[in-house]
């Protein structure tokens, strides 16, 4: 074997790179597990199962994806995105808001592209993105990977409300130190959370957004990768509204929760501003950003999206289907609401959505007791994320009962 060598080869920023995802690791292990024959609830997955543990798919959807025409799915995509692709996506997302005549768009490789692109696009390298104290970690990781940072305010209360007075602190500290802000907003349906904002908080944080926008150049991105399994998809388009007007809204939107189509990776960053100018320049950036990092994205996955979202036949039978799935993703949160009753688990209020967080004094502690019982979740700073997405409703009361026992 070759001696190691007093050079590094890589960069230091690079030389020491954990090497799995921690969420992917411990579901390859939940999964080994599991082939070993013990009994496992594997709560780690981040896609919706069917209650028999196969992967939940949209026939309707799988079978466009099978009819694109060859020559389709064999070319190249425009550089930005298929322009028929972004306008469908445009219109189902924003349908009658007022953002839906400023928007400018490109596709990306699901919501993680559009999410990279916010980053590159609207910081300076050594700058932070602004978002809640629970969120999805590759957030942070996006942010490393392109040299910048992640700042956060306090998710919650003493209450257990969105805590806006730390979300307004943490905007002033940022706002005054880069002069510039980049916030991401995970609702509805935040993961790791479960959380989705009140009317009543959704109008503070607004306020907050709007005042800061007229101090310094702010983009807002709302994280919409759940919004399909949301009550109200289209409700907080209200909320984003004000702020377009001094700043930028964003979307970072996702076919792989909405349209089951997890490894296809069809997403698109949506940028609203009334500031025409600004508008088109922000166009320019994104498409000069595609070109400088995938180039452009899988023609398959955009049409077989465009299609279920414009053919008259297509677009119901797909709603439909996504509202089974829709029903029995709320069973799941039902049966643990209903179970979680009673016992000490601490939890945000959680009425739908992939994930739910229990608050945790120990994650690390309770996370090796639960792996003994052949129960796996996600540890997390004082929390522990339970992806219900993954675990079939039968399993749910001993989930709840492991849980509570080891925390
Ligand atoms: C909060 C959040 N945002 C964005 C994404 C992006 O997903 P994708 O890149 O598959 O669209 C995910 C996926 O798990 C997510 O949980």
């Amino acid at each position: 074997m070759a001696k190691p060598r007093a050079v590094k080869l890589l960069p230091d920023r690079n030389s020491d790179r954990p090497g799995n995802d921690p969420i992917f690791a411990l579901n390859a292990q939940a999964q080994q597990r599991k082939a070993k024959g013990d009994a496992v609830i594997n709560a780690t997955v981040g896609a919706l199962l069917e209650d028999d543990g196969t992967l939940a798919v949209l026939p309707t959807v799988i079978e466009a994806l099978r009819q694109v025409p060859a020559q389709k799915a064999a070319g190249y995509a425009p550089i930005a995105g298929d322009a028929a692709f972004l306008e469908a996506v445009r219109k189902d997302l924003l349908g009658s808001s007022s953002l839906a005549s400023i928007a400018v768009s490109a596709a990306t490789p699901g919501g993680t592209g559009a999410l990279r692109h916010a980053i590159s696009t609207f910081t300076e390298r050594g700058q932070s993105v602004v978002t809640s104290s629970y969120y999805w970690g590759p957030y942070q990781t996006i942010a490393d990977e392109h040299e910048r940072k992640v700042t956060t305010f306090a998710m919650f209360d003493e209450q257990g409300a969105f805590n806006v007075e730390a979300m307004k602190r943490t905007l002033d500290e940022v706002s005054a130190s880069q002069g510039r802000l980049l916030v991401f907003l995970n609702d509805p349906c935040h993961n790791p959370t479960g959380y989705s904002m009140s009317t009543g908080e959704w109008e503070a944080v607004r306020d907050a957004l709007v005042a800061v926008s007229k101090k310094v150049p702010t983009t807002v991105l709302a994280d919409v990768a759940y919004l399909a399994f949301a009550k109200d998809t289209q409700g907080f388009l209200k909320y984003l509204e004000p702020i377009a007007e001094h700043g930028i809204v964003c979307f970072a939107w996702s076919g792989s929760k909405g349209f089951g189509l997890y490894g296809q990776r069809v997403g698109a960053l949506i940028a609203c501003t009334q500031d025409e100018t600004q508008r088109s320049a922000v166009q320019r950036a994104l498409t000069y950003a595609c070109r400088g990092t995938w180039s452009n994205c899988n023609a398959s996955g955009m049409e077989a999206v465009r299609r279920c979202l414009t053919d008259a036949e297509l677009d119901p039978k797909v709603r439909g289907e996504r509202a089974r799935l829709t029903a029995l993703l709320d069973r799941r949160v039902q049966a643990f609401n209903g179970a979680a009753k009673g016992t000490k688990l601490s939890y945000p209020r959680y009425d739908g959505g992939f994930f739910v967080t229990v608050f945790a004094k120990d994650p690390k502690g309770a996370m090796d007791k639960l792996i003994e019982r052949g129960v796996f979740v996600v540890p997390g700073p004082g929390s522990l994320r339970v992806a219900l997405c993954s675990v079939a409703e039968k399993d749910i009361a001993s989930l709840v009962r492991a849980l509570d026992e080891c925390l």
